[in-house]
């Protein structure tokens, strides 16, 4: 176990939530490049996408975050947002660029469309630089816990649509929202 990402084996049923997201109010917007994608723009070419994020339907988050352990939702309840990414394709290398999640610490990800696009996590090097430390693919249905304080990106299939339910929790570290999940 890493102390970046873990993938979550707890039930949740998110039936008929994935609205579409433009009929969502837009909550913030990742712009193409931020500012720990400079290390790695200099190794490797790439486009840069924005990313989206969308607040979930009252309904929706009243339905969802009571799934959750009380334990966990004593400490914080947590807001539920729709982020959707959008790869152009005519680009061969597109991803989300490295960032930080300026408005929340840890993340709880429920995949649902998916292409098989690798997310990474970084770590602070010697220099101002960042270093991949870890990576996983997430499937569709699947379910991970991460911890976006930490640098972290994805590398997007060409042409594909990603879109992702996010439980986003604005100050419970991760390890306290892993230990009240496992
Ligand atoms: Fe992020």
């Amino acid at each position: 176990m890493n102390s970046y990402f873990t993938k979550l084996d707890i039930p949740l049923d998110v039936e008929a939530v994935f609205t579409d997201p433009t009929a969502l109010l837009c909550n913030g917007e990742y712009l193409k490049q931020q500012k720990y994608g400079l290390a790695l723009l200099r190794k490797k070419a790439f486009t840069s996408v924005p990313n989206r994020s969308y607040v979930a339907s009252a309904e929706d988050t009243q339905r969802i975050i009571s799934q959750l352990p009380t334990r966990l939702l004593d400490i914080e309840i947590p807001k539920l947002w729709v982020l959707d990414m959008h790869a152009p394709a005519e680009e061969k290398e597109v991803m989300l660029a490295p960032h930080v999640d300026g408005v929340r610490v840890t993340a709880i990800n429920i995949y649902r469309n998916t292409h098989g696009e690798r997310t990474c996590f970084y770590r602070y090097a010697a220099g101002g630089k960042i270093e991949e430390v870890d990576s996983f693919v997430a499937k569709d249905g699947d379910i991970w816990l991460m911890d976006v304080s930490k640098p972290h990106a994805v590398e997007l299939k060409p042409g594909k649509n990603r879109r992702v339910l996010t439980i986003s929790f604005i100050s419970t570290p991760y390890e306290v929202v892993r230990d009240a999940l496992t």
